[in-house]
């Protein structure tokens, strides 16, 4: 149908005929002469119609916006003055000679090129958002990613193995998406949360090197980089350390951002264990470009008369922290009030802060709600350990770690962005030596940090029984400016440590072999030792691209609901199906009543 893209059309084609195909952009009557902004997948064309061929100038007359055509005609220079260097067809122009409408248009519920369109109208007309260049180049390179990351691994002896969909339930931590049985009245299959126990068999099978592109399913509470399907590269191997797993990652994504950003990558990756960055950052996934860090304070506040900050000093499972805030001095009224109600989604029941107007003076130089509350020697202690200056402030966390390291962690990387404190750059992180078990305090029991396979330290072995707070695992997440891009660990190989972390984790013997005997039993078969990772390619993707949301790679996601407004799912069903799935509407508790 055509001789060449749109994008191709240029200066090496002046005075030859060409024929191209796409979508009308923009159409302009400048007075007896019509102007189509003609649009495909590779860029924009301009073409001109004059009334010499009075048939085909009316055709033109009737083009709409996003009308499909095919478009006949000689190239040549646009005139002077008219050109764009801006764009490679920028210079030339096509004098129209034969026009067909392919297929008309209604008129678009938006203009594409608009850029205050809701992001529901948006979702709702995904194929019309999916026309606007910007999303088209973001797929382009998502594809160009994913063609790499399996090229890579092809050349390093992996093997892609497609594991089910229709499965039972995998511990990731989130809720299950069910599906009903008809064929097993009342039972339901789990779509996988991630392959994780599938890929761990197919190294029990001997398969040494594993991977898959394979979507992920958590019904979980959304956010920007969340969403209830996404996209794993999902790897496993045997026989390889944790160290041997992490260079050959690191290498991949040298490679990856070498090949398609053309940006050089640290060299190793840092890492940091869990401890120190929960210590330093408040948060396992911390963005190492924004300088700012939190300081421990508890010591010295122990014994003070302000109850706000010596409770929880004292408390083993409580933190006191400061974050020094450069310059923050000029911070307003408002901005801390704002601040103070930020931390408060995480459950900080205040923000208390000091700021330094002149050190040099004491006391008096310095301005805080609290200052009344603390001794010189706290004062002191405070402004050393922070190395506060003139013009700075400091804002305090104090309360159970948890909810001190999240206020805290949060508001450094809001500060972070809102005062331009982000570095530019890139910057990866293993974040290493993580807890096998968290306390889960609504529960009241241990929870896997990562999941229930993740092989603990050797070296803590003895501590599963005696201290499991204090047994770390051989697991690994690869950081990247503050988002979590993968995660890994080496695998528990021995059944009988299986058997002892699943007990620590209250799953007993029958639980255990209810739902994972298959994994138990394998281990029993000759299991090679072995250990993976797996990536989060949506999020990897996202910051390849410079996009706010895993959305905006994805071509067509979820909305924070967890519904598709193009095809209106999730939905009702019909009866018949229902009942063909051996299933029966709860009526809601109002309607039961009458
Ligand atoms: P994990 O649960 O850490 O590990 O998941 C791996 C990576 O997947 C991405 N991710 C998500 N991306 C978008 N939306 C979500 N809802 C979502 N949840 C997770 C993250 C994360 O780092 N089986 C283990 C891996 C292993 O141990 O090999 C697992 O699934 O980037
Ligand atoms: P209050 O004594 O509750 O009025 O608090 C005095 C100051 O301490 C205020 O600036 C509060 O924002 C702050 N504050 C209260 N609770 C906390 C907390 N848990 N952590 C940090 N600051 C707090």
């Amino acid at each position: 149908m055509r001789s060449q893209y749109c994008g191709e059309v240029n200066e090496s084609l002046i005075d030859q005929e060409v024929t191209v195909c796409g979508w009308v952009q923009r159409r302009r009557d400048h007075g007896g002469v019509i102007f189509i902004d003609l649009r495909d997948r590779s860029g924009m064309l301009q073409v001109v119609y004059d009334p010499d061929i009075p048939d085909i100038f009316a055709t033109a007359e009737k083009v709409r916006n996003e009308f499909v055509l095919k478009v006949t005609g000689k190239v040549r220079h646009r005139p002077e003055g008219t050109t764009n260097p801006n764009i490679p067809t920028g210079m030339i122009e096509v004098l129209g000679k034969d026009l067909e409408i392919i297929n008309a248009s209604e008129t678009p519920p938006f203009v594409l090129d608009d850029e205050n369109v809701s992001e529901e109208l948006r979702l709702r007309y995904r194929y019309l958002d999916l026309r606007r260049p910007e999303m088209l180049q973001r797929l382009q390179l998502r594809s160009k990613i994913t063609t790499f990351l399996r090229n890579f691994l092809d050349a390093n002896g992996f093997i892609e193995v497609e594991t089910p969909m229709l499965t039972r339930a995998t511990p990731e931590g989130a809720r299950d998406y069910l599906v009903p049985s008809r064929t097993h009245p009342g039972e339901f299959f789990a779509l996988p949360q991630s392959p994780q126990l599938f890929k761990q068999l197919l190294m029990v099978s001997g398969m040494d090197r594993y991977f898959q592109v394979v979507r992920c399913f958590r019904d979980e509470d959304l956010r920007a980089d969340r969403q209830p399907e996404f996209t794993q590269l999902d790897i496993e191997t045997s026989f390889l350390d944790e160290a041997a797993i992490m260079g050959m990652m690191e290498e991949m994504m040298r490679k990856l951002f070498a090949q398609i950003l053309e940006i050089p990558l640290h060299d190793p990756f840092p890492q940091m264990t869990y401890a120190e960055a929960m210590q330093r950052y408040g948060s396992d996934k911390p963005d190492l470009r924004i300088p700012l860090e939190l300081v421990d304070i508890a010591d010295v506040l122990t014994d003070v008369e302000f109850k706000v900050f010596s409770g929880p000093a004292k408390d083993p499972d409580g933190r006191v922290a400061a974050l020094r805030l450069p310059k923050g001095g000029e911070l307003t009224r408002k901005e801390i009030d704002d601040y103070t109600k930020y931390v408060g989604i995480f459950g900080a029941k205040g923000l208390a802060y000091i700021k330094v107007n002149e050190w040099a003076k004491g006391r008096e130089g310095l301005q805080s709600p609290i200052l009344k509350f603390l001794p010189d020697e706290a004062v002191f202690a405070i402004m050393e350990r922070t190395g506060a200056e003139d013009g700075d402030l400091i804002f305090f966390g104090a309360d159970k770690a948890r909810i001190v390291n999240e206020a805290l962690g949060n508001l450094r990387v809001k500060i972070g962005h809102d005062k331009g404190l982000v570095e530019r750059g890139w910057k990866p992180l293993w974040v290493i030596d993580f807890p096998m078990f968290e306390w889960d305090e609504g529960a009241k029991r241990w929870v896997a940090l990562h999941h229930p396979f993740t092989s603990p330290k050797e070296e803590h072995l003895e501590l599963l029984a005696s201290d499991p707070g204090a047994c770390n695992s051989r697991a690994y997440d690869l950081v990247l400016n503050g988002t979590e891009v993968g995660g890994g660990s080496m695998r528990i190989y021995r059944p009988h440590v299986q058997e002892q972390v699943l007990k620590h984790l209250g799953i007993d013997d029958e639980e255990a072999q209810d739902k994972f005997g298959f994994l138990l039993d394998a281990l029993k078969y000759g299991c090679p030792p072995h250990g993976g990772i797996a990536f989060g390619l949506d999020r990897l993707v996202m910051l390849m691209t410079g996009a706010q949301s895993i959305r905006d790679v994805m071509a067509f996601p979820k909305t924070q609901t967890a519904s598709c407004l193009l095809t209106q799912a999730p939905s009702e069903v019909s009866d018949k199906q229902l009942k063909e799935l051996h299933i029966r509407h709860r009526k809601p508790v109002a309607e039961q009543k009458a």
